[in-house]
């Protein structure tokens, strides 16, 4: 399977979200990545359910909206209101994850769960083979823009002997610190989706670096 690259909105232009939107559409990425942040679970706010919408109105590409947000079970249908294709939920702010994880499943969307840098992924074991997705966190979660923590290296080829050996169809991602220089050696760990924010963003023809990391 190719890679999937997921431009994470957050770093795009607000001020001109049609034309972002336009620019991923017409990209090699495959997924919007759409960060929602709550300003408790994460100290951040970013955006909620109206934007979404306002994206969908505009993208032909899945959604793949990642809450980092307490109680996420309140707002499953509210985000597959809005458009939402994929949509994951922290592991930390989910005491009952199995039921959260069929919720979002009931809802026709997929289910994924996202990790901080300090939750090891055996702590999925119990429930790889109902996720479609596992979000590893390569930086801690609430800003776009910072280092990538090396040890994420050894979480991939851990989760990656775990969903083999269950058999589950959980796709790896891995968001935060994306880049050029690491998109290789993460796709050959195991990932199957990269999250890139202020690398495809802030670099001067965004169309071309999403299209450099997928050729990597
Ligand atoms: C961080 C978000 C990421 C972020 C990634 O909390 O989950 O999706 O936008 O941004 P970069 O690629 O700039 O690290
Ligand atoms: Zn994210």
């Amino acid at each position: 399977m190719p890679p999937i690259i997921a431009p994470s909105i957050l770093a795009a232009d607000f001020a001109n979200l049609e034309r972002e939107v336009k620019m991923v559409n017409s990209s090699d990425a495959q997924w919007f990545h759409i960060d929602v942040m709550d300003g408790v679970f994460v100290p951040n706010i970013s955006l909620g359910m109206p934007v979404v919408k306002a994206i969908r109105k505009h993208a032909q590409k899945p959604l793949d909206v990642h809450l980092m947000i307490v109680h996420p079970d309140r707002y499953i249908t509210d985000f597959r209101k809005a458009g939402a294709d994929v949509l994951t939920v922290h592991y930390e702010a989910c005491t009952h994850l199995h039921r959260t994880l069929q919720a979002i499943k009931a809802e026709g969307m997929q289910a994924g769960v996202a990790l901080n840098p300090h939750t090891p992924p055996e702590n999925l074991e119990e429930i790889i083979t109902d996720v479609d997705l596992v979000c590893l966190m390569s930086v801690n979660p609430g800003f776009g823009g910072q280092k990538f923590i090396e040890r994420t290296y050894d979480k991939i080829r851990r989760l990656k002997t775990m969903i083999n050996r269950q058999g589950s169809q959980a796709k790896i991602e891995i968001d935060g610190g994306v880049n050029i220089a690491n998109a290789r050696s993460l796709l050959d760990a195991g990932a199957d989706v990269l999250v890139a924010g202020n690398f495809v963003f802030a670099s001067d023809n965004p169309t071309q670096t999403i299209s450099d990391l997928l050729a990597v």
